[in-house]
């Protein structure tokens, strides 16, 4: 969603400006544009589309020479995606600019009243009745920080906003209600922005703002506030990974090179929490063992893959715990009045650790007295923050929008919370989780031999280009998998597909069964529950009795399953509750390969966000 720039210091702010929204454009945007103080004035340029567009309007009408500056890119919530609504957006002198993440709800009513105090609105956007309101409080009080604390305690909603003024030209002023805003700190130079990404080429030292903060930013320093003017704590930390980790490394795409980071990630996200005995050591889950032994139900909410991460997860909690365990998308969760209380754990996970339906519900879960996990790959971010405990994947900077390498070291940390509730509370703690463990330790490898093995799936997508539909069928883990599935080939090759529990097949979905209708399979173990296996090779003779094109994905020396495959993928044998961790990556590179094919635009697919603020 929106990305956010702003910055004081000593360089060309509008450089710095346009080389940071290039780093935020994989949050997702459909406009952009800058303003920079300059000359005693202020100067501003705004485009509908990318980048490109921005900058060749610049080219063509140079903006002068200034050294603070704010930019944005816009995700278009109230208003078309052109020109007039892009931000900044100014006052009507001219002389304050303002860019906005979030909704302010009470824009129409704002509108009105200035409307009728004379003043001329020019855009369809909530976002420009803050830049006319911004101009009457600095009027009044001569102090741009003053005067945003003096607006924010008028507005409604969840909301970023960043703001410079002509009159206050060494200055740029950011207040935080939800939306995320990340402050960093260079040496004689600051920085603000929707996320650390947008300034680590600068400077690595960071500073997280709260909710309901102002933030003051010169060149020297900062001074945050809440909406009252208090001093506010901020918590300063160094942000772990450079530069390099937000580039493409030679891929053709970010997603690529996402999808091949992954057993580095699968491998960092277990790196030091289990130890040389096979115990698991998360002490970073500050949740004590004494309450966690009280748990007497756990509830995930999280939304897209992570929600996919999160159906697993239940298997995995539900068997190797016995506390019954639900998973919840997050932007249902709340409205429906669930039952919680302190003895509920709500795991939320989030990648981002932005998402606003995932952060409501553990706002709501909190104020029922659940107690809340994160698992998150954002460090600074805003659920993390508000959760009772967290456990950090390691994936580092997720750029491309469809997840993919947060969705496996989700899984890993699902998988490790769901171990350790099982160490702490003695259930089910035997053979079979010590050695599931042990495979654990080992699955970053796996994940590598998948990645080795791919090019036939490549081979595969090409020739699927020109379908309509692809249907995914899984049981039991193999079920997310299905799902996500589905959801890698929509948002990337913007096909039909759609993702079923392979037991539901016959309730309705075969009626979609049609000659040579391509529909991937993930087959579960024969070793293990075989009964699922068996039960899934009927599934597999059924559709394929219809017509259908079978692309089975399944463990390595399988038999029973080959004959009934068209397309057989080999996945290495792992624990059952594990193979969501190497049946997913052929899925993740079939619909890589066929956005690919079909030519779209692989890490930003239309319409979607990397990081959804809204609800
Ligand atoms: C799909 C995808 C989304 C996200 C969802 C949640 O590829 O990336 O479905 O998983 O928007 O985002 P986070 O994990 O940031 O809360």
């Amino acid at each position: 969603m929106c990305g956010i720039v702003g910055y004081v210091g000593g360089q060309s702010a509008l450089d710095v400006v346009l080389a940071g929204l290039r780093r935020l454009e994989y949050r997702g945007y459909d406009s952009a544009g800058v303003a920079v103080l300059a000359d005693g004035g202020l100067a501003a340029a705004k485009k509908a589309g990318k980048l490109a567009n921005l900058e060749k309007e610049l080219a063509d009408r140079p903006l002068p020479a200034g050294s603070t500056g704010i930019g944005h890119t816009r995700w278009a919530t109230h208003g078309a995606p052109n020109d007039a609504n892009a931000h900044p957006h100014l006052d009507n002198p001219g002389r304050v600019a303002v860019v906005h993440n979030g909704i302010i709800e009470n824009f129409a009513a704002l509108r009105a009243e200035l409307a009728d105090r004379g003043h001329a609105l020019a855009s369809d956007t909530d976002t420009e009745v803050v830049s006319h309101l911004l101009s009457e409080s600095f009027s009044s009080c001569g102090d741009l920080a003053e005067a945003m604390r003096q607006v924010c305690r008028r507005l409604e909603g969840a909301f970023t906003l960043v703001a410079v003024h002509a009159d206050d030209p060494d200055v740029v002023v950011g207040a935080r209600r939800n939306s995320p805003l990340v402050v960093g700190l260079g040496d004689g130079e600051s920085f603000l922005a929707s996320d650390v990404a947008a300034f680590i080429a600068h400077t690595r030292e960071a500073v997280e703002l709260g909710q309901d903060q102002v933030v003051e930013l010169r060149r020297d320093g900062v001074t945050v506030t809440d909406f009252d003017g208090a001093p506010a704590d901020v918590r300063a930390y160094h942000v772990d990974w450079d530069a390099s980790a937000a580039e493409k490394g030679g891929y053709a795409s970010f997603m690529l090179k996402e999808i091949a980071e992954q057993p580095k990630a699968v491998a960092d996200t277990l790196l030091g929490r289990i130890d040389e005995a096979g115990q698991l050591t998360l002490d970073e889950v500050r949740i004590p063992a004494s309450v966690l032994r009280e748990v007497d139900k756990v509830v995930i909410v999280a939304c897209g893959t992570a929600y996919h991460a999160g159906m697993i997860a239940k298997y995995a909690i539900e068997h190797w715990t016995r506390v019954p365990c639900e998973t919840e998308l997050a932007s249902e969760f709340r409205y429906r009045d669930p039952i919680l209380d302190q003895g509920t754990l709500v795991i939320a996970i989030s990648q981002s650790g932005e998402t606003m339906d995932t952060l409501m519900a553990l706002r709501h879960a909190r104020e029922q007295g659940a107690r809340v996990l994160a698992i998150c790959n954002t460090n600074g971010s805003t659920i993390p923050r508000e959760s009772d405990a967290v456990l950090y994947t390691h994936a580092g900077p997720e750029v491309a929008v469809a997840s993919t390498k947060a969705f496996l070291t989700q899984l890993v940390a699902c998988y490790l919370v769901a171990l350790y509730l099982g160490q702490v509370r003695g259930t089910k703690w035997g053979d079979e989780v010590g050695s599931v463990i042990r495979e654990l330790s080992a699955i970053g490898a796996q994940v590598e031999e998948v990645l080795e093995t791919m090019e036939p799936v490549r081979e595969l997508a090409r020739s699927l280009a020109g379908c309509g539909t692809v249907l995914f069928l899984g049981r039991h883990v193999g079920y997310p998998v299905a799902l996500e599935g589905a959801l890698k080939l929509k948002e990337l090759a913007y096909m039909h597909a759609e993702g079923f529990a392979a037991g539901e097949l016959k309730h309705g979905p075969i009626a979609l069964v049609e000659d040579g209708l391509p529909v991937v399979v993930v087959v579960p173990s024969p070793r293990g529950r075989s009964v699922l296996h068996d039960k899934i090779v009927s599934n597999i003779q059924e559709i394929r009795a219809r017509g259908a094109r079978t692309i089975v994905i399944a463990e390595r020396g399988d038999e029973a399953v080959r004959p009934y495959a068209d397309h057989l993928v080999e996945i290495p044998p792992t624990p059952v509750l594990l193979q969501p961790l190497v049946a997913t990556v052929p899925l993740q590179v079939f619909a890589c390969e066929l956005a690919t094919v079909r030519g779209n635009e692989v890490d930003q697919p239309r319409n979607l966000a990397k990081s959804v603020t809204v609800e």
